[in-house]
Order: C-alpha cells, then sequence, then structure tokens
C-alpha cells in the first residue's frame, strides 16, 4: 500500500512488515525518512536533526541558515557536485562542460499495478499484486528530469526501484552514472555481507563490519559476474537465520554493476546500486529518456531466512515467466561431462537408451555438435549440425530420443564467434574490437557485437532454424568468455561508452525474442556456470546452470550463497562422475543426489559407468525427486546450519506452505575419529503438530524438533540424509 499526502509532500510505502517513507522538504529536497520494520506511519522526517557542521555547506535556498546541508540529509536520490559529498546517484556533464546535477520534487502520482520497463527485466505484477508510486525531480538548471519509479509488492515486503533520467533541454547531456537505487540509512553500525568468488566457486557469502569510507563489489567483466553477485545486503552486526533487522538489493541486471556502501563522517550511511560507472557514458539528446534498470529491495526485521523466503515467493510469482512458472522441470541427462567433445551418433544415443531406462526426461546435447568443433577453439558462429557426427542433423536426432520417451534438449553459445568459423570469415567486423587492436581472447574465442541489430538478426535466424527443423523442447544459453577491447564499429567515437549496456540489451532482446517465438522452449541460463546468475537473466531463464563445479561439498557452499536471493529450484544442480573433475573428490553417489535433489536436478556423467548397485540408486533418486519436487518449488527453505570447513553437517528443510509436511537434508563434512552427538534444530515447522519422520514408528513433536533439535545419526565422511516429516 501507497499513502500519498500531498499536502505534506510525504509517500508512505506499506509492506506486510516494514514500511519505507519519502518527503519532499521545504526545499523541494527529496529526503529518505526511514526504511525498516513496519511502524503505523506519520511523518517521520522529525527523525532527522540539524547542527552546523564545519565544510558541510548549504545550498541555495538555505539562505544563511549553516544548520541545512545536502551533505547531511537523507537522501532518496543524491546529485553531485552541488554540496553532497557522499555517494552520487547521479552525474552528468552538461553542454557548458559542467558536472552538477542537482535535484528538486516537482510532483508525484500513483498508479495501481507495476510499472513496467521497456526492453529489460523487471518484476511484474497486477492491480490486485502491486502499486507504483512516481515522483518526478529535476535539475531545473539542467533542464534534466528524473523519474523514480517505485514498485510495492505488499505481501512480499518487496519494493523495486528505477530511474529514468530525461533530457528535457534543447542541447545533449552526457550521462555517466545513473544508479538504480540509493538508501540512506542513519546508523552505520551495519554489516555489509557479499556474495563473491570466481569460476567454479561462485557466491561465498562475505560478512565484515562497515569501515569508514567507501567499499563496493562490482563487475566491470561485461556479465554480472563469477566474481561478485549483483545482491548485496546490510544488517544489524547481530543479525543471523532468525534475528535483527536485515536488507537485501538486487540488480535486476545481467552486466556491469556497481554495489558500493559509504560510511559516512556523522556514522551514517549510504547503499548505491546500478549501472557500474566504468567506461559508461550515455548521450542524451534533447527529448530522449534513459531508464536504469531495476532494483529490487526487501527488508526482514527477522533475519536472513525470513528474508530469502520473501524473495522466493516474488520471485517465483513475480519473475519468473510463462509456462515453466509452475511446471515440473524435467529430469535431464547433459552429454557434457559424460564425453566433452568426444562423441558420434552411436554413442549418443547408447547414452540416451541407457538414461531413458532409468527415467530421465530430458536429453540435452552439449557442446560439440555444430560446424567441425571437436575442442573450444572452433566454429562458434556456426549454428548447423556437423553431420559427420550426426549424419541424419538434429531432426533426426530429436526423433530418436523422443521415441526413447525422453524430452530432446540443446546447447548453444549465441553470443560468441570462433575466428576458425564461416560466421567470423564472412563478418570479421561483427566482433566487438577496435579497428587496428590486437585480439584478446578467451577460451579461444570472441564475443559478437549485440548492439547491433543485423547480428542479432543473423544470429536469430540461425537458431530459429534449428527450432524449426528438430523438436527442440530445452535450450542451454551459455556465454563463456568475459567482454574485453568493447568497442563497436556501429557508434561514433563519442558513443562508445554505451557498447557495455547496449550490449546487455541486445541480449536481452535476442533472448525475449526467442522465447516470444518458442513460447514451450525451456531456456536455461549459463555463463562457464554461474557467471550470470542474477534476478535480469531469470527472467528470461528460469533456471540458471549454477556453477561448473560439480562437486557436491563445494556445491553445498555454491548452493547455500545463492539460496540468500535465489528460489532452489532457479539452481540447476546435476550429479556427476568421481572423482570429481574438479577437486578430485570421491562423494557417495546418494549424497551427490541429496544435494543436486534441492535444485533443478540432472545427471551430468558417463551412465554407462554405473554398476547394477548404483543404477538402482539412480531410480531411487529420480523417484525421489518427482515426489519431492512440488515441495522444493513451492515450499518454504531455512538454512539450518552453513557449510563448514571444520566438517560440521550443512543442514536445510524444506516445508509446504501448510507446514504439514517437510523435508530435511542432511551432508556430513570431514569426519574425524570421535565426534560428537549432534543435534539440528529444525524451523518453520508447527509447534503444535507431530510428525512423522522417515523410518521413525514414533512421531516427533514440532516443538521439540525446533527448540530441542534432532539428533543426528553418526554420519561417515560425505555421508548424507533426507528424511520426510508428514503431519499426522
Ligand atoms: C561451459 C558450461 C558447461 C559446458 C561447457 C561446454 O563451461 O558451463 O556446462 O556447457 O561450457 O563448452
Amino acid at each position: 500500500m501507497i499513502i500519498q499526502d500531498n499536502e505534506k509532500r510525504l509517500f508512505t510505502l506499506q509492506t506486510r512488515s516494514t514500511t519505507y517513507q519519502i518527503k519532499a522538504d521545504q526545499n523541494g529536497v527529496l529526503l529518505h525518512t526511514y526504511y525498516g520494520p513496519k511502524l503505523s506511519g506519520g511523518d517521520l522526517s522529525r527523525l532527522i536533526r540539524f547542527a552546523d557542521r564545519g565544510f558541510s555547506p548549504n545550498p541555495n535556498e538555505a539562505g544563511n541558515d549553516r544548520t541545512y546541508s545536502l551533505d547531511t540529509l537523507p537522501q532518496e536520490y543524491s546529485g553531485s557536485g552541488a554540496g553532497d559529498f557522499r555517494l552520487p546517484s547521479l552525474e552528468l556533464e552538461l553542454s557548458d562542460g559542467s558536472y552538477v546535477a542537482d535535484l528538486r520534487y516537482i510532483d508525484a502520482k500513483l498508479q495501481s499495478g507495476k510499472y513496467t520497463l521497456e526492453a529489460m527485466p523487471a518484476f511484474f505484477g497486477s492491480a490486485e499484486d502491486a502499486d507504483t508510486l512516481i515522483i518526478t525531480l529535476e535539475d531545473a538548471a539542467a533542464h534534466v528530469r528524473v523519474e523514480l519509479l517505485y514498485g510495492v509488492f505488499e505481501a512480499y515486503d518487496l519494493i523495486t526501484r528505477a530511474a529514468r533520467i530525461v533530457n528535457c533541454g534543447d542541447t545533449p547531456v552526457r550521462l555517466h552514472r545513473a544508479a538504480s537505487l540509493c538508501l540512506d540509512f542513519p546508523s552505520a553500525d551495519l554489516d555489509f555481507i557479499t556474495f563473491d568468488g570466481g569460476h567454479v566457486k561462485e557466491r561465498g557469502l562475505n560478512r565484515t563490519r562497515l569501515r569508514p569510507g567507501v567499499q563496493s563489489v562490482g563487475s566491470i567483466r561485461g556479465i554480472s559476474s563469477h566474481q561478485h553477485n549483483p545482491f548485496v545486503m546490510l544488517c544489524e552486526p547481530g543479525a543471523d537465520e532468525e534475528h535483527g533487522t536485515c536488507y537485501g538489493a538486487a540488480l535486476l541486471y545481467s552486466g556491469n554493476f556497481e554495489a558500493a556502501v559509504e560510511r559516512c563522517q556523522f556514522e551514517d550511511a549510504r547503499l548505491t546500486m546500478g549501472i557500474h560507472p566504468f567506461h559508461f557514458c550515455w548521450t542524451l539528446e534533447p527529448g530522449q529518456t534513459f531508464t536504469t534498470p531495476e532494483a529490487a529491495l526487501l527488508c526482514s526485521p527477522s533475519g536472513f531466512g525470513e528474508m530469502s523466503r520473501q524473495f522466493h515467493r516474488a520471485i517465483r510469482a513475480h519473475l519468473l515467466r510463462d509456462v515453466w512458472q509452475d511446471r515440473r522441470k524435467p529430469i535431464l541427462v547433459n552429454s557434457w561431462e559424460a564425453f566433452y567433445f568426444d562423441y558420434d551418433h552411436d554413442r549418443l544415443l547408447r547414452f540416451a537408451r541407457e538414461a531413458a531406462a532409468l527415467g530421465m526426461e530430458l536429453f540435452v546435447l552439449d557442446d560439440g555438435w555444430f560446424g567441425h568443433r571437436n575442442d573450444d577453439c572452433s566454429s562458434l558462429g556456426d549454428w548447423w549440425v556437423n553431420k559427420e557426427k550426426l549424419p541424419g542433423g538434429l531432426g533426426a536426432l530429436s526423433k530418436e530420443i523422443n521415441a526413447l520417451g525422453m524430452e530432446f534438449g540443446l546447447w548453444i553459445e549465441p553470443e560468441m564467434v570462433s575466428e576458425d568459423s564461416c560466421l567470423y570469415q564472412a563478418h570479421p567486423d561483427w566482433v566487438l574490437n577496435p579497428a587496428g587492436r590486437p585480439y584478446t581472447r578467451g577460451r579461444c574465442q570472441l564475443v559478437l557485437d549485440y548492439t547491433r541489430e543485423e547480428v542479432r538478426e543473423y544470429i536469430f535466424q540461425a537458431l530459429q532454424k534449428l527450432l524449426d527443423n528438430a523438436n527442440i523442447s530445452y535450450l542451454k544459453w551459455d556465454m563463456n568468455r568475459a567482454l574485453t577491447q568493447v568497442w563497436s564499429v556501429a557508434l561514433p567515437s563519442g558513443r562508445q561508452g554505451e557498447v557495455y549496456h547496449r550490449y546487455v540489451l541486445g541480449v536481452y532482446a535476442l533472448l525475449e525474442r526467442v522465447r516470444q517465438a518458442n513460447p514451450h522452449t525451456l531456456i536455461e541460463g549459463c555463463s562457464g556456470g554461474g557467471g550470470r546468475f542474477d534476478m535480469g537473466m531469470l527472467y528470461y531463464t528460469p533456471q540458471i546452470w549454477c556453477s561448473d563445479n560439480t562437486d557436491a561439498i563445494d556445491r553445498l557452499s555454491i548452493q547455500y550463497g545463492t539460496s540468500f536471493a535465489y528460489p532452489p529450484a532457479t539452481m540447476g544442480a546435476h550429479v556427476s562422475a568421481v572423482p570429481n573433475e574438479q577437486t578430485g573428490r570421491s562423494v557417495p553417489l546418494e549424497t551427490r543426489g541429496t544435494v543436486a535433489l534441492s535444485g533443478t536436478f540432472g545427471y551430468e556423467m558417463d551412465l554407462g559407468t554405473l554398476s547394477e548397485e548404483e543404477k538402482t540408486l539412480v531410480v531411487r533418486q529420480i523417484q525421489a525427486y518427482k515426489e519431492s519436487y512440488e515441495l522444493i518449488q513451492t515450499g518454504d527453505y531455512y538454512r539450518l546450519t552453513p557449510p563448514s570447513p571444520d566438517g560440521a553437517p550443512t543442514a536445510w528443510l524444506h516445508v509446504s506452505s501448510d507446514r504439514r509436511s517437510a523435508l530435511l537434508s542432511v551432508v556430513s563434512g570431514q569426519v574425524h575419529a570421535g565426534p560428537p552427538f549432534r543435534r539440528v534444530k529444525l524451523r518453520g515447522l508447527d509447534p503444535a503438530l507431530r510428525y512423522r519422520l522417515t523410518g521413525d514408528d514414533t512421531p516427533w513433536p514440532g516443538d521439540v524438533l525446533m527448540q530441542a533439535g534432532y539428533p543426528l545419526p553418526m554420519l561417515g565422511e560425505y555421508q548424507s540424509l533426507r528424511l520426510w516429516l508428514k503431519a499426522e
């Protein structure tokens, strides 16, 4: 609900458990008065104190009042060069060469339903689900207006934000920074939590107390990146899964981003999030508008767990689209870790028969099926079948797979080109690279210039031909290198600062076109595993390959970190062979299943090497997936214990929304002789209900399981447990 008090120019955004308030003051400065646990309302600007602070200057409207400074006021969208020296939200370069951005309130309007963003991912919602507030600000001297967009999803405590920057003058304006969100906190006594790592070690949780100055994470790789996720948190120092106020902020964006927090001189803090200013410069001609990506904010007054569950619910209901929103995803088998590039038709078919016999439902042909690709140095861009490997083509292969009772899926990497390809030979200027500059290669490949319509058109036609000629119900959309030499022949020299962002818009445009032309095709996102695991991609690809690391023990941390913002059912998770190719570790098949079953389940190994005993276990796992999928897809997720280097078991719980059934998963780490007796305290159950646990005839009261805990059996190294709880 949005409460608008026009007289006081006061806007109160009320959600189920939180309040967010904005006020335009007597000078038209848009103040941020409060964000946190729900309050009854009223004008919270009385929380702001004024004092004469040395070296904090005063805007013209303040006259001789030296207590009024943009440098100390909590701002809703900070300017730059006009007296607020903290993190700016907006940086403009005007035609006279000045760099000032100084915004004042013009008006505000409410709309029912959620605003939409053209050509960019955004949460969606009808009048029943969401409301919109649009506040217009203006820098009168620059003739620039800023529309701040707020979407309020009351039931989910979700507040989305975006900004539209409009050049209302008659000379061009250059935009050097346009944040999606700016959030001021009255106290900097906060912890900053980020999700960091690299290829094969994505989204590890890091938590530190805010120190004076700016601390930030971001990406200048052209993708949201393996290294830092565009999701960050701020919380009270004592906050944990169940306690304390915490804030989560996500950017729905798959390119360069920056999330920065500043602990300021008076112990206040500011968070900004948006497109990374590195090499960003966007020219707004008179009358033109620039729209920022959307940011999503969620505050939980009761710890991280509830914040995550609210994000999960909101994403499931208002970000994932189309037929895949609620449908059970097929159990897939992927050829990559089974054969890499080394296969032919007969080998694939043998593999498919084995998979079908075990009950797998979707056969995914990974890399190596096109052009003359036998390693990763050729053929990207030549999206036609390699007839030496597959003489009958994809049409015939997909029919044979369908005849086995499985759907057929295909790997593609449409944003890339190999120099050893017909596409590159025909169009060497279609890559991102300044003329005359030697290439920087990544995995031997170059990046196509997706800012250009004709490049996207060519790729669309090539992909559509594949989709028209074979029965392909799934695409794995991969992207395997970072962007370098970012320069497009299609733009003049003064506009090269737009290329990074235009590239992302190009990817979104093509994804949307492919999706709309093939509404029943499930697209899984991938970027060398989880290099583009963000809410922007989820809008187009409702599941994303979580990591190229399939080691079940490493995956515990990767899936744990990912779960803070993203629902388990969006995480591609596969059982692979041992010893694991990334770590050399051998984890029992049962445990590999326990970990993969908590995501979007599949297998990625040579099934021909399985013993009869292992095959029986695979059949049981497939059955287990069918039994638990709905709970994992629609239920609530509780992180019970974090993955721990000292070997203590990692435990998590899926609970149905009526709290009558739950699924407990536990994986033990390294074990040393003489281990302690351990109990794990469950959460989210109904304390008054009694639950029957798998293999235990005596029911357990909910309050005992939650307050005293469930006594774990002695698990050996890397062993696991998967127990159903059913209310009597
Ligand atoms: C990337 C993906 C893998 C696989 C290979 C194929 O690394 O993350 O899953 O598809 O490419 O080359």
